[in-house]
């Protein structure tokens, strides 16, 4: 499987439809308990006047939560146009037009062209990214600060789930897969950009973690 058919692919996945559901879901109640944990695991004082840069930013939860903590300008990275349209017609339809800019595309790729932020965010992203070596080292080098991401536990539940959703994907003959990638792989990889870990949490599928750049 290539990165490329891989991310065409997570477009088909991640739809026009599916976007919009989940935009009616998180305008009735709020960012999905995973996101809203993560948010909350950022302080108060490391969101004012910072600078966000949310990878798979999807309708767009984190910075729009990130705005109301003092978040002053965010950038949305997507492999998914549809995703990127509800987000952005709702960043308009919220006043945020101007402190909000989309690039689309596989971050990977996009990454040379952006400036750093001081906080990164990956909510659910890199269970949806084959070479994880990659989309983190890449990502870790454009955070000044907080970097915080969303990514399955590895228990029962979530391998029989990643398998059977792969199962349907093959069947559909996508070739975009979803990857539960080890722990202590992902936090290895982060402690070795200089980053410490300031807290963690979890739900039942998801571990919410987020770390900050050493001094
Ligand atoms: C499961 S969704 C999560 C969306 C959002 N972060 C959330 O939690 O609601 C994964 C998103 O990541 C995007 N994505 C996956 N791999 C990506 C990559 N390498 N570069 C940019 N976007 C990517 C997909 O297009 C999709 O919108």
């Amino acid at each position: 499987m290539t990165c490329c058919g891989h991310c065409r692919d997570a477009g088909d996945f991640f739809n026009e439809r599916t976007a919009k559901r989940e935009l009616k879901k998180y305008r009735r109640k709020g960012p999905e308990k995973s996101t809203r944990l993560l948010i909350e695991s950022i302080p108060d004082e490391a969101a004012a006047n910072s600078t966000l840069l949310d990878i798979g930013g999807g309708i767009g939860a984190i910075p729009f939560e990130l705005f109301k903590k003092g978040v002053q300008h965010s950038v949305n990275i997507d492999a998914s146009r549809a995703y990127q349209s509800v987000s952005k017609k709702e960043a308009a339809e919220r006043g945020l037009k101007e402190k909000t800019e989309y690039h689309f595309g596989d971050f990977t790729d996009v990454a040379p062209t952006l400036s750093s932020a001081d906080i990164v965010t990956l909510d659910k992203v890199i269970c949806c990214y084959p070479d994880v070596d990659l989309l983190l080292k890449s990502s870790l080098e454009k955070t000044e600060s907080y970097y915080g991401l969303v990514f399955p536990r590895e228990n029962f539940l979530t391998r029989i789930g990643f398998r059977l959703i792969n199962l349907w994907f093959k069947i559909r003959r996508s070739e975009f897969r979803t990857f539960i990638h080890s722990h202590k792989k992902v936090d290895e990889i982060i402690q070795s950009h200089g980053f410490r870990k300031k807290s963690q949490d979890k739900t039942i599928l998801w571990q919410v973690v987020l770390y900050k750049k050493a001094a």
